[in-house]
Protein backbone atom coordinates (compact mmCIF):
# COMPACT_ATOMS: atom_id res chain seq x y z
CA UNK A 1 0.00 0.00 0.00
CA UNK A 2 1.41 3.66 -0.57
CA UNK A 3 2.62 5.27 2.52
CA UNK A 4 0.01 8.28 2.95
CA UNK A 5 1.93 11.18 4.83
CA UNK A 6 -0.44 12.23 7.66
CA UNK A 7 -1.68 15.81 8.33
CA UNK A 8 -0.37 17.13 11.73
CA UNK A 9 -3.90 16.87 12.87
CA UNK A 10 -5.02 14.09 11.61
CA UNK A 11 -2.64 11.93 14.47
CA UNK A 12 -4.02 14.37 16.56
CA UNK A 13 -5.78 14.75 20.13
CA UNK A 14 -7.51 17.68 20.91
CA UNK A 15 -8.12 19.00 23.85
CA UNK A 16 -11.23 21.57 24.73
CA UNK A 17 -10.68 24.11 27.40
CA UNK A 18 -13.96 26.45 28.46
CA UNK A 19 -11.84 28.94 29.99
CA UNK A 20 -14.51 30.31 31.98
CA UNK A 21 -14.66 26.96 34.08
CA UNK A 22 -11.06 25.89 33.38
CA UNK A 23 -9.01 27.47 35.89
CA UNK A 24 -9.11 30.50 37.99
CA UNK A 25 -5.70 32.20 38.87
CA UNK A 26 -6.92 35.89 40.70
CA UNK A 27 -9.83 34.45 42.80
CA UNK A 28 -12.20 36.18 41.04
CA UNK A 29 -14.56 33.58 40.27
CA UNK A 30 -13.97 33.16 36.71
CA UNK A 31 -11.13 30.85 34.61
CA UNK A 32 -8.69 32.92 32.95
CA UNK A 33 -5.47 32.53 30.58
CA UNK A 34 -3.09 32.74 33.14
CA UNK A 35 -5.17 29.72 34.81
CA UNK A 36 -4.75 28.07 31.92
CA UNK A 37 -1.14 28.49 31.48
CA UNK A 38 -0.64 27.18 34.81
CA UNK A 39 -1.81 24.25 33.99
CA UNK A 40 -0.23 23.37 30.39
CA UNK A 41 1.80 20.86 32.56
CA UNK A 42 -0.98 19.02 33.01
CA UNK A 43 -1.94 19.07 29.69
CA UNK A 44 1.66 18.30 29.05
CA UNK A 45 1.35 14.96 30.97
CA UNK A 46 -2.10 14.17 29.41
CA UNK A 47 -0.29 14.15 26.20
CA UNK A 48 -2.65 16.10 23.58
CA UNK A 49 -1.50 17.81 20.68
CA UNK A 50 -3.85 20.65 20.68
CA UNK A 51 -5.89 23.21 22.75
CA UNK A 52 -9.14 24.26 21.55
CA UNK A 53 -10.41 27.60 23.55
CA UNK A 54 -13.85 28.51 23.76
CA UNK A 55 -14.48 32.37 23.05
CA UNK A 56 -11.74 34.40 25.35
CA UNK A 57 -12.52 37.98 23.00
CA UNK A 58 -13.66 40.65 24.36
CA UNK A 59 -17.69 40.38 25.01
CA UNK A 60 -20.85 41.46 27.14
CA UNK A 61 -20.92 37.33 27.84
CA UNK A 62 -24.83 37.52 26.94
CA UNK A 63 -23.87 33.54 25.62
CA UNK A 64 -20.28 33.12 27.46
CA UNK A 65 -18.31 34.80 25.12
CA UNK A 66 -20.16 33.54 21.97
CA UNK A 67 -21.06 36.91 21.79
CA UNK A 68 -17.88 38.79 20.50
CA UNK A 69 -17.32 42.81 20.69
CA UNK A 70 -13.64 42.61 19.57
CA UNK A 71 -12.09 39.94 17.61
CA UNK A 72 -9.05 41.57 18.21
CA UNK A 73 -8.94 42.08 22.18
CA UNK A 74 -9.23 39.68 24.76
CA UNK A 75 -11.88 40.25 27.53
CA UNK A 76 -10.51 41.74 30.88
CA UNK A 77 -12.23 38.79 32.78
CA UNK A 78 -10.20 36.01 30.52
CA UNK A 79 -7.10 38.71 31.08
CA UNK A 80 -4.89 40.79 28.33
CA UNK A 81 -3.75 40.18 24.48
CA UNK A 82 -0.21 39.60 26.24
CA UNK A 83 -1.42 36.98 28.24
CA UNK A 84 -2.57 35.13 25.32
CA UNK A 85 0.94 35.81 23.55
CA UNK A 86 2.09 33.87 26.34
CA UNK A 87 -0.28 30.87 26.38
CA UNK A 88 0.98 30.59 22.40
CA UNK A 89 4.10 31.14 22.77
CA UNK A 90 4.50 28.75 26.19
CA UNK A 91 2.23 25.99 24.65
CA UNK A 92 4.15 25.75 21.80
CA UNK A 93 7.55 25.25 23.70
CA UNK A 94 5.25 22.00 24.98
CA UNK A 95 4.22 21.34 21.51
CA UNK A 96 0.60 22.21 22.15
CA UNK A 97 -1.07 24.11 19.43
CA UNK A 98 -3.79 27.06 20.14
CA UNK A 99 -6.85 26.51 18.42
CA UNK A 100 -9.08 29.74 18.91
CA UNK A 101 -13.05 30.17 18.12
CA UNK A 102 -14.00 32.04 15.50
CA UNK A 103 -17.64 33.05 15.63
CA UNK A 104 -18.51 34.41 12.28
CA UNK A 105 -22.20 33.88 11.94
CA UNK A 106 -22.61 36.79 14.68
CA UNK A 107 -20.74 39.24 16.64
CA UNK A 108 -22.26 40.98 19.78
CA UNK A 109 -25.02 44.03 19.75
CA UNK A 110 -22.15 45.65 21.81
CA UNK A 111 -19.78 44.92 18.73
CA UNK A 112 -18.60 48.51 17.13
CA UNK A 113 -20.52 47.57 13.43
CA UNK A 114 -23.51 46.81 15.36
CA UNK A 115 -23.72 50.33 17.32
CA UNK A 116 -23.00 52.09 14.08
CA UNK A 117 -25.48 49.52 12.23
CA UNK A 118 -28.39 50.35 13.99
CA UNK A 119 -27.94 54.08 14.08
CA UNK A 120 -29.72 54.52 10.42
CA UNK A 121 -30.58 52.65 7.67
CA UNK A 122 -27.71 54.87 5.67
CA UNK A 123 -24.97 54.05 7.68
CA UNK A 124 -22.09 52.58 6.33
CA UNK A 125 -21.93 49.73 8.67
CA UNK A 126 -26.13 48.88 8.42
CA UNK A 127 -25.06 46.80 5.45
CA UNK A 128 -22.97 44.62 7.72
CA UNK A 129 -25.73 42.82 9.21
CA UNK A 130 -29.61 41.13 8.36
CA UNK A 131 -32.17 43.33 8.24
CA UNK A 132 -35.89 43.57 6.64
CA UNK A 133 -38.62 45.33 6.89
CA UNK A 134 -41.53 44.37 8.84
CA UNK A 135 -44.58 42.70 7.29
CA UNK A 136 -47.92 44.52 8.24
CA UNK A 137 -46.57 45.92 11.42
CA UNK A 138 -45.55 42.07 12.21
CA UNK A 139 -41.95 40.19 12.05
CA UNK A 140 -40.58 39.72 8.71
CA UNK A 141 -41.64 36.07 9.14
CA UNK A 142 -41.65 33.05 11.57
CA UNK A 143 -37.97 32.75 11.66
CA UNK A 144 -37.27 31.45 15.47
CA UNK A 145 -34.21 31.73 17.37
CA UNK A 146 -32.28 28.87 18.88
CA UNK A 147 -32.52 30.17 22.40
CA UNK A 148 -36.42 30.66 22.01
CA UNK A 149 -38.42 33.18 20.57
CA UNK A 150 -38.88 35.15 17.12
CA UNK A 151 -35.42 35.37 15.88
CA UNK A 152 -36.03 39.09 14.66
CA UNK A 153 -35.71 42.18 16.86
CA UNK A 154 -37.24 45.98 16.01
CA UNK A 155 -35.19 48.63 15.79
CA UNK A 156 -37.05 52.26 15.93
CA UNK A 157 -33.81 53.98 14.43
CA UNK A 158 -34.11 52.29 11.55
CA UNK A 159 -37.58 51.17 11.09
CA UNK A 160 -36.35 48.03 10.60
CA UNK A 161 -35.67 44.34 12.44
CA UNK A 162 -32.20 42.80 12.31
CA UNK A 163 -32.24 39.00 11.93
CA UNK A 164 -30.52 37.07 15.47
CA UNK A 165 -30.39 33.25 15.53
CA UNK A 166 -29.04 33.29 18.50
CA UNK A 167 -30.14 35.73 21.44
CA UNK A 168 -30.98 39.65 20.98
CA UNK A 169 -27.60 40.10 21.52
CA UNK A 170 -26.13 38.45 19.03
CA UNK A 171 -27.13 40.16 15.85
CA UNK A 172 -26.70 37.89 12.83
CA UNK A 173 -23.63 39.25 10.25
CA UNK A 174 -24.61 39.55 6.81
CA UNK A 175 -21.92 37.51 4.87
CA UNK A 176 -23.71 39.03 1.50
CA UNK A 177 -21.57 42.11 1.97
CA UNK A 178 -18.24 41.31 0.91
CA UNK A 179 -16.37 44.40 2.58
CA UNK A 180 -17.63 42.69 5.91
CA UNK A 181 -15.98 39.53 4.40
CA UNK A 182 -12.68 41.18 3.73
CA UNK A 183 -12.91 42.82 7.37
CA UNK A 184 -12.86 39.12 8.77
CA UNK A 185 -10.29 37.96 6.63
CA UNK A 186 -7.98 40.60 7.90
CA UNK A 187 -8.95 39.59 11.29
CA UNK A 188 -8.33 36.15 10.84
CA UNK A 189 -5.03 36.62 9.41
CA UNK A 190 -3.90 38.98 12.24
CA UNK A 191 -4.30 35.98 14.54
CA UNK A 192 -2.60 33.66 12.09
CA UNK A 193 0.20 36.06 12.47
CA UNK A 194 0.20 35.22 16.32
CA UNK A 195 0.83 31.69 15.97
CA UNK A 196 -2.55 30.25 16.75
CA UNK A 197 -2.69 26.45 15.66
CA UNK A 198 -6.01 26.85 14.24
CA UNK A 199 -9.67 27.70 14.76
CA UNK A 200 -12.63 25.97 15.26
CA UNK A 201 -15.62 27.84 13.77
CA UNK A 202 -18.57 28.23 15.50
CA UNK A 203 -21.67 27.06 13.28
CA UNK A 204 -20.51 27.99 10.38
CA UNK A 205 -23.07 26.30 8.14
CA UNK A 206 -25.36 29.45 9.08
CA UNK A 207 -23.03 31.84 7.46
CA UNK A 208 -24.76 31.50 3.81
CA UNK A 209 -28.51 32.15 4.95
CA UNK A 210 -31.45 33.00 3.39
CA UNK A 211 -34.09 34.31 5.84
CA UNK A 212 -36.14 35.28 2.81
CA UNK A 213 -36.42 31.86 2.12
CA UNK A 214 -36.30 30.52 5.25
CA UNK A 215 -32.99 28.54 4.68
CA UNK A 216 -30.85 28.99 7.82
CA UNK A 217 -28.24 26.33 7.11
CA UNK A 218 -26.49 24.89 4.38
CA UNK A 219 -27.42 27.92 2.21
CA UNK A 220 -26.51 28.21 -1.53
CA UNK A 221 -23.57 30.53 -0.97
CA UNK A 222 -21.99 28.69 1.97
CA UNK A 223 -19.27 26.58 0.27
CA UNK A 224 -18.56 29.39 -2.11
CA UNK A 225 -17.82 31.53 1.04
CA UNK A 226 -15.71 28.96 2.94
CA UNK A 227 -13.43 28.36 -0.07
CA UNK A 228 -13.30 32.25 -0.66
CA UNK A 229 -11.97 32.44 3.23
CA UNK A 230 -9.64 29.56 3.11
CA UNK A 231 -8.22 30.97 -0.15
CA UNK A 232 -7.74 34.10 1.77
CA UNK A 233 -6.74 33.01 4.78
CA UNK A 234 -6.44 29.44 6.39
CA UNK A 235 -4.40 27.80 3.13
CA UNK A 236 -1.26 29.99 4.19
CA UNK A 237 -0.52 28.65 7.18
CA UNK A 238 -0.39 25.11 8.27
CA UNK A 239 -3.58 25.04 10.41
CA UNK A 240 -6.27 22.43 11.41
CA UNK A 241 -9.76 24.18 11.08
CA UNK A 242 -13.16 22.24 12.25
CA UNK A 243 -16.30 23.80 11.58
CA UNK A 244 -19.28 23.69 13.78
CA UNK A 245 -22.16 21.83 11.69
CA UNK A 246 -25.08 20.89 12.92
CA UNK A 247 -26.67 20.23 9.97
CA UNK A 248 -24.01 18.50 8.30
CA UNK A 249 -24.61 14.85 6.56
CA UNK A 250 -21.55 12.89 5.20
CA UNK A 251 -22.40 14.28 1.57
CA UNK A 252 -21.88 18.01 2.51
CA UNK A 253 -19.06 16.89 5.07
CA UNK A 254 -16.94 15.88 1.83
CA UNK A 255 -17.17 19.08 0.42
CA UNK A 256 -16.11 20.59 4.20
CA UNK A 257 -13.37 18.23 4.80
CA UNK A 258 -11.79 17.66 1.22
CA UNK A 259 -8.93 16.37 1.38
CA UNK A 260 -7.82 19.17 -1.32
CA UNK A 261 -7.85 21.41 1.51
CA UNK A 262 -10.31 23.77 -0.20
CA UNK A 263 -12.55 24.50 2.63
CA UNK A 264 -11.81 22.84 6.38
CA UNK A 265 -9.95 19.99 7.72
CA UNK A 266 -12.60 18.82 9.39
CA UNK A 267 -16.82 19.36 10.61
CA UNK A 268 -18.52 18.24 14.00
CA UNK A 269 -21.68 16.45 12.68
CA UNK A 270 -23.95 16.08 15.29
CA UNK A 271 -25.84 12.70 13.92
CA UNK A 272 -25.35 10.66 16.64
CA UNK A 273 -26.15 13.59 19.26
CA UNK A 274 -29.40 14.21 18.51
CA UNK A 275 -31.05 10.63 18.68
CA UNK A 276 -31.60 10.72 22.01
CA UNK A 277 -34.51 13.08 21.63
CA UNK A 278 -37.75 12.84 19.74
CA UNK A 279 -37.67 13.03 15.84
CA UNK A 280 -38.49 16.70 14.77
CA UNK A 281 -38.73 18.31 18.10
CA UNK A 282 -36.14 19.59 20.27
CA UNK A 283 -33.26 18.63 22.09
CA UNK A 284 -35.39 18.84 25.53
CA UNK A 285 -38.12 16.19 24.15
CA UNK A 286 -36.41 13.25 25.36
CA UNK A 287 -36.31 9.78 24.82
CA UNK A 288 -34.13 6.17 25.06
CA UNK A 289 -31.07 6.23 22.99
CA UNK A 290 -31.88 3.81 20.22
CA UNK A 291 -28.53 1.80 20.49
CA UNK A 292 -28.52 0.43 16.94
CA UNK A 293 -29.15 3.32 15.10
CA UNK A 294 -26.32 5.01 17.37
CA UNK A 295 -23.62 2.33 16.25
CA UNK A 296 -25.12 3.13 12.76
CA UNK A 297 -24.66 6.58 12.29
CA UNK A 298 -20.76 5.82 13.67
CA UNK A 299 -20.59 3.45 10.77
CA UNK A 300 -22.16 5.66 7.78
CA UNK A 301 -19.45 8.16 8.89
CA UNK A 302 -16.67 6.11 9.54
CA UNK A 303 -17.35 4.75 5.67
CA UNK A 304 -18.27 7.50 3.79
CA UNK A 305 -15.47 9.73 4.66
CA UNK A 306 -12.94 6.93 4.45
CA UNK A 307 -10.24 8.41 2.05
CA UNK A 308 -13.24 11.25 1.00
CA UNK A 309 -12.95 13.40 4.20
CA UNK A 310 -11.85 13.69 7.26
CA UNK A 311 -14.17 12.64 10.62
CA UNK A 312 -13.93 14.57 13.85
CA UNK A 313 -14.63 11.97 17.25
CA UNK A 314 -16.29 13.75 20.15
CA UNK A 315 -18.98 12.30 23.16
CA UNK A 316 -19.60 15.39 24.48
CA UNK A 317 -18.51 19.15 24.70
CA UNK A 318 -19.34 22.67 26.26
CA UNK A 319 -23.14 22.80 24.78
CA UNK A 320 -23.51 19.02 25.66
CA UNK A 321 -23.87 17.03 28.80
CA UNK A 322 -21.08 15.23 30.28
CA UNK A 323 -20.49 11.54 28.25
CA UNK A 324 -20.38 9.40 31.05
CA UNK A 325 -24.04 10.34 32.12
CA UNK A 326 -25.16 10.71 28.77
CA UNK A 327 -23.95 7.25 27.78
CA UNK A 328 -22.28 5.33 30.47
CA UNK A 329 -23.35 4.88 34.00
CA UNK A 330 -22.67 8.42 36.14
CA UNK A 331 -22.67 5.67 39.60
CA UNK A 332 -21.29 2.19 40.29
CA UNK A 333 -19.34 2.23 36.84
CA UNK A 334 -18.49 5.83 36.38
CA UNK A 335 -14.82 4.49 35.94
CA UNK A 336 -14.93 1.91 33.47
CA UNK A 337 -17.62 3.40 31.46
CA UNK A 338 -15.98 6.69 30.74
CA UNK A 339 -13.00 4.54 29.96
CA UNK A 340 -15.44 2.40 27.52
CA UNK A 341 -16.89 5.60 26.11
CA UNK A 342 -13.08 6.79 25.38
CA UNK A 343 -12.11 3.24 24.00
CA UNK A 344 -15.22 3.15 21.55
CA UNK A 345 -14.19 6.84 20.61
CA UNK A 346 -10.54 6.36 20.25
CA UNK A 347 -10.56 3.45 18.67
CA UNK A 348 -12.11 5.00 15.51
CA UNK A 349 -10.52 6.82 12.52
CA UNK A 350 -10.19 10.94 12.59
CA UNK A 351 -9.27 12.98 15.42
CA UNK A 352 -10.53 12.82 18.82
CA UNK A 353 -11.37 15.79 21.34
CA UNK A 354 -12.02 15.55 24.47
CA UNK A 355 -13.63 18.06 26.74
CA UNK A 356 -11.99 19.51 29.72
CA UNK A 357 -12.96 17.04 32.71
CA UNK A 358 -13.86 14.29 30.08
CA UNK A 359 -10.57 12.75 31.21
CA UNK A 360 -11.47 12.70 34.75
CA UNK A 361 -14.85 11.62 33.92
CA UNK A 362 -16.67 14.15 35.44
CA UNK A 363 -20.86 13.81 35.31
CA UNK A 364 -23.91 16.51 34.82
CA UNK A 365 -25.30 17.94 37.83
CA UNK A 366 -28.99 18.68 39.42
CA UNK A 367 -29.08 22.45 40.84
CA UNK A 368 -32.17 24.59 41.80
CA UNK A 369 -33.10 26.56 38.47
CA UNK A 370 -31.55 29.66 40.02
CA UNK A 371 -28.36 28.06 40.06
CA UNK A 372 -28.11 27.94 36.83
CA UNK A 373 -26.73 30.49 34.38
CA UNK A 374 -26.68 29.72 30.67
CA UNK A 375 -29.07 32.05 28.67
CA UNK A 376 -30.48 28.48 26.37
CA UNK A 377 -31.61 26.67 29.57
CA UNK A 378 -32.72 29.66 31.37
CA UNK A 379 -34.63 31.11 28.20
CA UNK A 380 -36.50 27.17 27.84
CA UNK A 381 -37.16 26.75 31.58
CA UNK A 382 -39.36 30.12 31.26
CA UNK A 383 -40.93 29.28 27.90
CA UNK A 384 -41.67 25.90 28.79
CA UNK A 385 -43.36 26.60 31.82
CA UNK A 386 -45.27 29.59 29.87
CA UNK A 387 -46.29 26.98 27.94
CA UNK A 388 -47.84 24.99 30.98
CA UNK A 389 -45.06 21.82 30.92
CA UNK A 390 -45.25 20.29 34.37
CA UNK A 391 -42.03 21.54 36.28
CA UNK A 392 -41.12 18.05 36.85
CA UNK A 393 -40.67 17.50 33.20
CA UNK A 394 -38.76 20.62 32.43
CA UNK A 395 -36.50 20.22 35.38
CA UNK A 396 -36.08 16.91 34.12
CA UNK A 397 -35.11 17.28 30.67
CA UNK A 398 -32.36 20.45 32.21
CA UNK A 399 -30.59 17.62 34.27
CA UNK A 400 -30.27 15.16 30.92
CA UNK A 401 -29.49 18.16 28.23
CA UNK A 402 -28.97 21.59 29.54
CA UNK A 403 -25.64 23.13 28.92
CA UNK A 404 -24.58 24.14 32.06
CA UNK A 405 -23.98 19.93 32.81
CA UNK A 406 -20.65 20.88 30.90
CA UNK A 407 -19.84 24.48 32.56
CA UNK A 408 -19.21 23.82 36.23
CA UNK A 409 -15.49 24.37 37.29
CA UNK A 410 -12.97 21.83 36.48
CA UNK A 411 -12.85 19.60 39.41
CA UNK A 412 -8.99 20.30 41.03
CA UNK A 413 -8.77 18.83 43.61
CA UNK A 414 -10.60 18.46 47.13
CA UNK A 415 -10.38 22.03 48.18
CA UNK A 416 -13.12 24.42 48.46
CA UNK A 417 -14.43 25.09 45.08
CA UNK A 418 -12.37 22.06 43.86
CA UNK A 419 -9.30 23.89 43.69
CA UNK A 420 -11.31 25.77 40.83
CA UNK A 421 -10.97 29.35 42.44
CA UNK A 422 -9.95 31.18 45.87
CA UNK A 423 -13.26 33.02 45.35
CA UNK A 424 -16.94 32.88 44.73
CA UNK A 425 -17.01 30.25 41.33
CA UNK A 426 -19.31 32.08 38.65
CA UNK A 427 -21.44 28.86 39.11
CA UNK A 428 -21.63 26.27 41.59
CA UNK A 429 -19.14 23.21 41.83
CA UNK A 430 -20.85 19.62 41.47
CA UNK A 431 -20.49 18.61 44.80
CA UNK A 432 -18.74 15.13 43.47
CA UNK A 433 -15.52 17.02 43.51
CA UNK A 434 -14.73 15.78 46.70
CA UNK A 435 -14.13 11.98 45.09
CA UNK A 436 -13.97 13.03 41.74
CA UNK A 437 -10.86 15.39 41.14
CA UNK A 438 -7.47 15.63 39.07
CA UNK A 439 -5.66 15.69 41.81
CA UNK A 440 -7.07 12.07 43.21
CA UNK A 441 -6.57 10.86 39.05
CA UNK A 442 -3.14 11.59 39.09
CA UNK A 443 -2.22 9.20 42.25
CA UNK A 444 -4.41 6.54 41.38
CA UNK A 445 -1.98 4.40 38.39
CA UNK A 446 -5.70 3.22 37.25
CA UNK A 447 -8.12 6.61 36.62
CA UNK A 448 -9.48 7.64 33.69
CA UNK A 449 -7.06 10.13 33.03
CA UNK A 450 -4.20 7.63 32.93
CA UNK A 451 -6.22 5.79 30.53
CA UNK A 452 -6.88 8.63 28.00
CA UNK A 453 -3.28 8.90 28.73
CA UNK A 454 -2.58 5.81 27.07
CA UNK A 455 -5.12 6.08 24.40
CA UNK A 456 -3.41 8.95 23.27
CA UNK A 457 0.32 7.52 22.73
CA UNK A 458 -1.51 4.44 20.88
CA UNK A 459 -2.82 6.65 18.68
CA UNK A 460 0.87 7.90 17.88
CA UNK A 461 2.51 4.36 18.34
CA UNK A 462 -0.29 2.34 16.63
CA UNK A 463 -0.90 3.58 12.65
CA UNK A 464 -3.93 1.63 12.27
CA UNK A 465 -5.43 4.25 14.91
CA UNK A 466 -5.16 6.43 12.26
CA UNK A 467 -5.34 4.82 8.89
CA UNK A 468 -7.06 1.07 9.15
CA UNK A 469 -10.59 0.93 7.37
CA UNK A 470 -13.63 1.03 9.78
CA UNK A 471 -16.46 -2.36 9.87
CA UNK A 472 -19.22 -2.31 12.39
CA UNK A 473 -19.40 -6.03 13.77
CA UNK A 474 -22.49 -7.63 16.06
CA UNK A 475 -24.55 -4.48 14.60
CA UNK A 476 -27.84 -5.94 15.59
CA UNK A 477 -26.41 -6.49 19.35
CA UNK A 478 -28.74 -4.38 21.95
CA UNK A 479 -25.70 -4.18 24.09
CA UNK A 480 -21.99 -4.03 22.56
CA UNK A 481 -20.53 -1.61 19.92
CA UNK A 482 -17.99 -3.56 18.21
CA UNK A 483 -15.54 -3.13 15.25
CA UNK A 484 -12.67 -3.56 13.35
CA UNK A 485 -10.16 -1.76 11.59
CA UNK A 486 -8.22 -2.96 9.32
CA UNK A 487 -4.74 -2.13 7.08
CA UNK A 488 -2.72 -4.72 5.04
CA UNK A 489 -0.63 -5.23 7.98
CA UNK A 490 -3.08 -4.80 11.09
CA UNK A 491 -6.30 -5.87 12.17
CA UNK A 492 -7.71 -4.23 15.12
CA UNK A 493 -10.81 -5.17 17.15
CA UNK A 494 -12.93 -2.74 19.61
CA UNK A 495 -15.04 -3.97 21.80
CA UNK A 496 -17.46 -2.03 24.26
CA UNK A 497 -20.07 -3.16 26.33
CA UNK A 498 -22.22 -0.39 27.21
CA UNK A 499 -24.60 -2.04 29.74
CA UNK A 500 -23.91 -2.83 33.29
CA UNK A 501 -24.82 -6.70 33.12
CA UNK A 502 -22.37 -9.37 31.78
CA UNK A 503 -23.07 -9.98 27.85
CA UNK A 504 -21.96 -12.67 25.81
CA UNK A 505 -20.61 -12.81 22.06
CA UNK A 506 -19.63 -14.52 18.95
CA UNK A 507 -16.97 -13.49 17.18
CA UNK A 508 -14.35 -15.35 14.94
CA UNK A 509 -11.82 -18.03 16.86
CA UNK A 510 -8.85 -16.02 15.62
CA UNK A 511 -9.42 -13.26 17.86
CA UNK A 512 -8.98 -15.36 21.06
CA UNK A 513 -5.69 -14.97 22.91
CA UNK A 514 -3.95 -12.33 20.95
CA UNK A 515 -2.67 -9.05 21.55
CA UNK A 516 -4.48 -7.01 24.18
CA UNK A 517 -3.52 -3.19 23.37
CA UNK A 518 -5.36 -1.77 26.18
CA UNK A 519 -8.66 -2.63 28.09
CA UNK A 520 -10.36 -0.93 31.25
CA UNK A 521 -10.88 -4.37 33.20
CA UNK A 522 -7.21 -5.40 35.41
CA UNK A 523 -8.05 -8.99 34.82
CA UNK A 524 -7.99 -10.70 31.26
CA UNK A 525 -12.17 -11.93 30.64
CA UNK A 526 -12.37 -14.74 28.88
CA UNK A 527 -13.21 -14.59 25.37
CA UNK A 528 -17.12 -15.01 24.27
CA UNK A 529 -18.17 -12.42 27.56
CA UNK A 530 -17.88 -8.93 28.41
CA UNK A 531 -18.18 -7.76 32.03
CA UNK A 532 -20.30 -4.49 32.83
CA UNK A 533 -18.68 -2.06 30.56
CA UNK A 534 -16.01 -3.83 29.52
CA UNK A 535 -13.99 -2.88 26.74
CA UNK A 536 -11.02 -3.75 24.80
CA UNK A 537 -8.84 -3.50 21.90
CA UNK A 538 -7.29 -6.42 20.27
CA UNK A 539 -4.39 -6.66 17.37
CA UNK A 540 -3.23 -9.13 14.98
CA UNK A 541 -0.18 -8.34 13.61
CA UNK A 542 -0.49 -10.07 9.92
CA UNK A 543 2.27 -12.05 9.17
CA UNK A 544 3.91 -12.07 12.61
C1 LIG B 1 -22.49 27.24 19.22
C2 LIG B 1 -21.69 27.38 20.47
O1 LIG B 1 -20.97 26.21 20.69
C3 LIG B 1 -22.66 27.74 21.57
O2 LIG B 1 -22.08 27.66 22.83
C4 LIG B 1 -23.21 29.09 21.26
O3 LIG B 1 -24.22 29.40 22.18
C5 LIG B 1 -23.81 29.14 19.85
N1 LIG B 1 -23.00 28.49 18.87
C6 LIG B 1 -23.98 30.57 19.41
O4 LIG B 1 -22.73 31.15 19.15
Amino acid sequence: MEKVTRKWWETSVIYQIYPRSFYDSNGDGIGDIQGIIQKLDYLEKLGIDAVWLSPVYKSPQDDNGYDISDYQDIDPIFGSLQDMEELIRKAKEKNIRIIMDLVLNHTSDEHPWFIEARKSKDNPYHDYYVWRDGVEGEYPNELKSAFCGPAWEWVPECQQYYLHQFSVKQPDLNWENPKLRQEIYKMINWWMEKGVGGFRLDVIDLIGKEPDKMVMAEGKMLHPYLKEMSRATFQKGDLVTVGETWSATPERAMLYSNPDGSELSMVFQFEHMVLDQVPGKEKWDLRELPFVEFKEVFEKWQTELYNKGWNSLFLNNHDLPRAVSRFGDDGKYRVESAKMLATCLHGMQGTPYIYQGEELGMTNVQFDIQEYRDIELLNVYKERIEQGYPEEEVMRSIYVKGRDNARTPMQWSEEPNAGFTKGTPWIRCNPNYTMINAEEALIDQDSVFYYYQKLIRLRKTEPILTDGRFRLLLREDPSIFAYTRETEKEELLVLCNFNGQEVSYELPDIWKDQEVLISNYAQEGSFGTLRPYEAKMIIIRKGE
